[in-house]
């Protein structure tokens, strides 16, 4: 087992290169199997997420080369299986995608039951209402899912909630079923976009990607024949910016859209802190104790749900009491047991948290609990006074591309020792 030990507090600074987008990279890469032909994906960010996905596209058939640590070239010509591995598909959330995509492509697929950070049922009803609208029939028995179509048609989709993975899993579906579908209610995120235009480079046709409504015109076949490249992660970055603030530091955050990080900015200039956006990248830097703030977090534009344990952070050494309502999960605080071992006083009750700001964290052993929670656990470690030990990285991993190395580069002292 590994942990992470860290010596704090150190101020971050200095600047950090933010990598492509897990959220979309585990979206496009599943997307790839719409494609007969070859493609390359660049900015592919190198975490087990990815590293996983790789290895289930090539027993089904894909030959992936990597040409560097995060660009692949992908060829799914040849996908001759219909079932993916199921005890591969059951490590992480993203694994529902491999269904829109063979959906679109053979009209038949089994996985294992998606599995990712337990951040509460996480039901995919919306999932099977789209594909079984697009004339698909699903059945889920016994942690497995099959999906079978024999001509998938378009239709008009509205999605009861808003959902990032049923609003993509949906348009795979859909790239190449007959006629114009719509997807109403549709999430908006930057990676949805992004999943969009991959496709779309390949020879998709869908308008809409980003606004509530989508609209996908079925094509004949995608080419494939074209480089794309990830779109930089929202969240990764927003990570850093709040890292910054949560260390008292000054961090320039390099490669991110800061269009996409408008919420987190204004949230961090209402509690006090300095933003000065370059459009590329964006430099965050502490100069007082923060205010206390009220966080709710919404699909976006809103605040991102994925950056919620990280602004507690922040939160939990603020000046006077925050309050953050998690409206997206409905267990996503058991990072803040973790943090009140470090000192902070956080009372939370279901999707509703208050933060009782303290002056100071002290270090102390902490477990990971999902990909985010082990994030800010690392950004309280480097702000603490003293020695945090961080267990659980798998968690970590998943989405990060070397984090301590990150942290390091800006100064903290942290080391990933084997145990
Ligand atoms: C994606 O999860 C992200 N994961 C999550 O990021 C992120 O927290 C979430 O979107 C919200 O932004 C990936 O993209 C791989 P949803 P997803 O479908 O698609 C309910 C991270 O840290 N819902 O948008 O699973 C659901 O329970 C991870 O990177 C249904 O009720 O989230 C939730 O309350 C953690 N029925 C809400 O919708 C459905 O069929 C939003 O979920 C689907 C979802």
């Amino acid at each position: 087992m590994e942990k992470l030990i860290i010596t704090g507090p150190t101020p971050l600074k200095g600047e950090v290169e933010i990598n492509g987008a897990k959220n979309a990279a585990v979206a496009i890469l599943p997307a790839t199997l719409l494609i007969d032909g070859v493609c390359t994906i660049n900015n592919l960010p190198n975490i087990s997420d990815v590293q996983i996905l790789c290895k289930i596209l090539e027993e089904m058939g894909a030959k992936i080369t990597w040409n560097n640590n995060n660009e692949i070239t992908i060829d799914t010509r040849n996908i001759n299986k219909t079932q993916a591995p199921l005890d591969l598909t059951s490590k992480f959330r993203a694994s529902y995608y491999l269904i829109g995509a063979m959906l679109g492509r053979t009209g038949e697929i089994q996985v294992g039951m998606p599995g990712g950070c337990k951040l509460g049922a996480r039901p995919i009803d919306q999932h099977i209402k789209g594909f079984e609208l697009l004339g698909a029939d699903v059945i889920v028995e016994k942690g497995t899912i099959t999906a079978k179509a024999k001509c998938l048609h378009s239709n008009s989709i509205y999605m009861d909630i808003v959902s990032v993975g049923a609003t993509i899993n949906v348009m795979l579906a859909a790239v190449l079923a007959k006629g114009t579908t719509i997807i109403d209610n549709a999430a908006k995120e930057p990676h949805i976009v992004d999943v969009a235009n991959f496709l779309n480079t390949m020879g998709a046709d869908i308008r809409g990607a980003g606004t509530d409504v989508i609209k996908i015109n079925g094509v004949e076949k995608l080419h494939g024949d074209a480089t794309y490249s990830v779109v930089p992660d929202q969240i990764e970055a927003g990570t850093f910016m709040l890292a910054a603030m949560a260390s008292k530091g000054d961090v320039l955050i390099k490669n991110c859209i800061t269009k996409h990080l408008e919420s987190i900015t204004a949230k961090i200039v209402e509690i006090g802190g300095n933003v000065e956006d370059n459009g590329d990248s964006i430099r965050v830097w502490y100069n007082k104790r923060p205010n206390k703030s009220n966080i709710k977090t919404l699909p976006y534009p809103g605040f991102p749900t994925d950056l919620q344990p990280q602004m507690g952070v922040v939160l939990a050494t603020a000046n006077g009491t925050s309050i953050i309502n998690e409206s997206i999960w409905e267990s996503r605080f058991q990072y803040t047991a973790e943090l009140n071992k470090m000192g902070a006083n956080i009372t939370a009750q279901g999707k509703s948290a208050i933060f009782e700001g303290v002056d100071e964290l002290f270090g102390a052993p902490v477990y990971s609990t999902d990909l985010r929670a082990g994030a800010a656990l690392i950004i309280a470690g480097v702000s603490a006074n003293g020695i945090t030990e961080v267990y659980n990285l798998q968690y970590i991993d998943r989405g990060y591309e070397n984090i301590e190395e990150k942290f390091r580069k800006l100064g903290a002292n942290i080391q990933r020792i084997k145990e």
